[in-house]
C-alpha cells in the first residue's frame, strides 16, 4: 500500500511514521510537509535511509505539488494543520488559508486520483468547552468551536464530510484529545515545562491551573488511527478518548518527576478564549477494539527523560523564538 501522510514532520505525523514503517514494514509511506516553525525532518532522521520511507516538501494548499503527490496513492492520513491555539489568535487568517483551504485542496486532489481512504486527523476542540459537570463529548455534539483554530478545524471536518455525502469521497475522520509524546514541539505545555525546568526557568501556568484537557499518548493515537483505517466505516467520526487532568495536576506531575517545587510556577493570566474543559466519550472507538494501553502518570517520567536525552532536538527550536503566549493573555477572571 501507498500512504500519504501530510504533516508528517510535525509531532503526531512523525510518531504515526515510526509507527506505521514498524508495523507495516510492507507499505510505502510519503511524507508530504512544507516544514513551518513546527515541522522537523531531524524527528526522522532514523528512517530517512529506508527504502519505503520518502520525504517531499510541499504545501497542502498548493493544487499543482498536491494533484502530482496524490497520483498512484491507497490511503492518505492527513495530519498537516497550523496547530497552535496560541498562534490561531495572533494569527487568524493563516489558520484558515491551512487547515481549511489546504483541507480542502487535498479533498480534491484525493477525489481526482480516486484514493481509497481519507483518513482526516482532527481535534476534540471543535465541539467547544465543558462546564466541570457536562457529559463529555460524543460524535453526536454539536460543533461549537470558540477560537480560530478550532473554528477552522471544524471547518476542515465540515468540507471532509461534505466530501463524503457530495462525491462519495471514502473518509473517515477521528477527532482526539491533547496528545503526549517524545517530538513534541517545546511550544505546547508539556514538552514546554519541561525543557523550561531543565534550563532551570519557571514554568507559565494560566490562571490557576483549573482548566481540564485529556491526555492522549500519541502511540495511542498511531494505533487508533490504523484500527480506523481497517476496521472504521466510511463517512464515520470516531472520537480517541484520553485521560482527563488538571494543567495544574500535569504542571504538578512534571514538578515532582524533576525533584522541583511550586516556586517554580509562574502564574499567568488566561489566555483570550480559553476553553475551560475538553471530555471525551470513547465508546464508539472501543466497541472497534481500541484500547488505551499507555497512562501519563507512568509514561511523563519517560517524556521528562527523553526530553534530557535529547537536547539536540529541542534546544535549538527553542532558541530565539518569541514567547507566543505573552500576546494572547489576558487577566480577566475565568468564568468557572
Ligand atoms: N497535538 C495535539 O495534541 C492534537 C490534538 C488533537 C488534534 N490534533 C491534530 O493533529 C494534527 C497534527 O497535530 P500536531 O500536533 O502534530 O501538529 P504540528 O503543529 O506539530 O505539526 C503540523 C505539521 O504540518 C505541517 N504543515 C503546516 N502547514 C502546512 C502546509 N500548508 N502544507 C504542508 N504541511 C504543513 C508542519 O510543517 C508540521 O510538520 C493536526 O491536524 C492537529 O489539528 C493535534
Amino acid at each position: 500500500m501507498r500512504i500519504l501522510v501530510t504533516g508528517g514532520a510535525g509531532f503526531i505525523g512523525s510518531n504515526f511514521i515510526h509507527y506505521w514503517l514498524k508495523t507495516h514494514p510492507g507499505d510505502q509511506v510519503i511524507n508530504f510537509d512544507n516544514l513551518t516553525y513546527a515541522g522537523h525532518q531531524e524527528s526522522l532522521q532514523d528512517v530517512e535511509g529506508n527504502p519505503n520511507y520518502k520525504f517531499i516538501k510541499g504545501d497542502i494548499t498548493d493544487f499543482t505539488i498536491v494533484k502530482n503527490v496524490m497520483s498512484g496513492i491507497d490511503t492518505v492520513v492527513h495530519f498537516a494543520a497550523e496547530s497552535h491555539v496560541d498562534r490561531s489568535i495572533i494569527d487568524p487568517l493563516q489558520f484558515v488559508r491551512t487547515n481549511v483551504l489546504g483541507t480542502a485542496t487535498l479533498l480534491n486532489a484525493a477525489l481526482e486520483a480516486k484514493v481509497k481512504r481519507f483518513h482526516h486527523v482532527s481535534t476534540d476542540e471543535v465541539y467547544g468547552e465543558l462546564g466541570s459537570n457536562d457529559p463529555p463529548f460524543t460524535e453526536n455534539t454539536p460543533y461549537s468551536p470558540r477560537t480560530p483554530y478550532s473554528a477552522s478545524k471544524a471547518g476542515s471536518d465540515h468540507l471532509v464530510r461534505a466530501y463524503f455525502e457530495t462525491y462519495g469521497l471514502p473518509v473517515t475522520i477521528t477527532n482526539c484529545a491533547n496528545n503526549y509524546g517524545p517530538y513534541h514541539d517545546p511550544e505546547k505545555l508539556i514538552p514546554r515545562f519541561i525543557t523550561n525546568l531543565l534550563e532551570g526557568q519557571k514554568v507559565p501556568l494560566m490562571g490557576k491551573g483549573e482548566n481540564i484537557r485529556e491526555w492522549l499518548h500519541v502511540q495511542d493515537h498511531a494505533e487508533a488511527i490504523d484500527l480506523v483505517l481497517q476496521k472504521g466505516k466510511i463517512g464515520e467520526t470516531y472520537l480517541i478518548q484520553g485521560e482527563e487532568k488538571t494543567n495544574m495536576e500535569i504542571t504538578q506531575m512534571i514538578l515532582r518527576i524533576l525533584e522541583m517545587g511550586g516556586s517554580m510556577i509562574e502564574y499567568v493570566g488566561h489566555r483570550l478564549g480559553h476553553d475551560f474543559r475538553y471530555a471525551i466519550n470513547g465508546d464508539k472507538l472501543k466497541a472497534l477494539g481500541w484500547v488505551r494501553k499507555h497512562n501519563i502518570k507512568d509514561e511523563l517520567p519517560k517524556i521528562v527523560e527523553w526530553y534530557k536525552q535529547n537536547e539536540w532536538w529541542w534546544k535549538s527550536l527553542k532558541s530565539g523564538r518569541p514567547n507566543i503566549d505573552r500576546s494572547v493573555q489576558q487577566s480577566y477572571e475565568p468564568k468557572h
